[in-house]
């Protein structure tokens, strides 16, 4: 399906192409309605983008990899002069968040409400928390905790944090191959 100029994703989300580059996704991505991605964005195996996200690959590239969950009403973003976005397997991204010029490693986890800056980077594990402002260039640590406006070390993440974190991805991967099934079902 199509609306004028989009085209229609697996679970009911909205592609657009920019400069004449389409996104590309893996058909097992759940795209919920709502969700709008534009231009030079790849999306790996079982990733899940939620309602209403806006993922714009414009002025750069943005690129996510498997199992990653993006959720509702968050915001994707690069900046102009080669600032892309890379976003690993496995990452969680909670509601209402903002990423903007980005890189998030395996396991990065950026929770709901918070927004991270130009040249910003959470390596493996590491966590933003809830309302938190990562700011221009910084970086957290594997593993690492940081909390704030703008975001400071808090500590660093026990092994039961990390569990947790990473049944938060696994069970986003799971109910969005609950979504895709029933909603293609509803297509049928
Ligand atoms: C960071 C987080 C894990 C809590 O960490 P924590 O160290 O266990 O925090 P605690 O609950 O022990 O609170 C410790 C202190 O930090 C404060 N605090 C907790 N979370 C905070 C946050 N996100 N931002 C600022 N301060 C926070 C608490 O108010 C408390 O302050 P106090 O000592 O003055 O009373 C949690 O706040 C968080 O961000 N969870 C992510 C939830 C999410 O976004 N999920 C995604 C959608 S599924």
């Amino acid at each position: 399906m199509t609306d004028e100029i989009g085209k229609q994703a697996n679970g009911g989300g909205m592609l657009y192409p920019f400069n004449g580059i389409w996104p590309s996704i893996t058909d097992d991505c759940f795209i919920a309605p709502g969700a709008r991605i534009i231009g030079d964005v790849h999306i790996g195996a079982g990733s899940s983008i939620w309602f209403n996200v806006v993922i714009r690959g414009d002025v750069g590239k943005i690129r996510i990899g498997a199992r990653t969950n993006i959720q509702d009403g968050s915001v994707v973003h690069v900046s102009s002069g080669g600032i892309h976005t890379t976003i690993g397997d496995d990452v969680l991204i909670g509601h209402m968040a903002l990423i903007h010029g980005t890189t998030i490693d395996n396991g990065g986890f950026v929770g709901f409400n918070a927004a991270t800056m130009d040249n910003s980077h959470i390596k493996k594990n590491g966590m933003l928390a809830a309302g938190s402002l990562l700011s221009p260039g910084k970086v957290i640590g594997e593993a690492e905790l940081w909390m704030g406006r703008p975001a400071k070390f808090k500590r660093n993440l026990d092994a039961e944090m990390l569990v947790n974190n990473a049944k938060g991805s696994r069970g986003y991967a799971e109910i969005a191959a609950e979504y895709l099934d029933e909603f293609q079902n509803i297509k049928k």
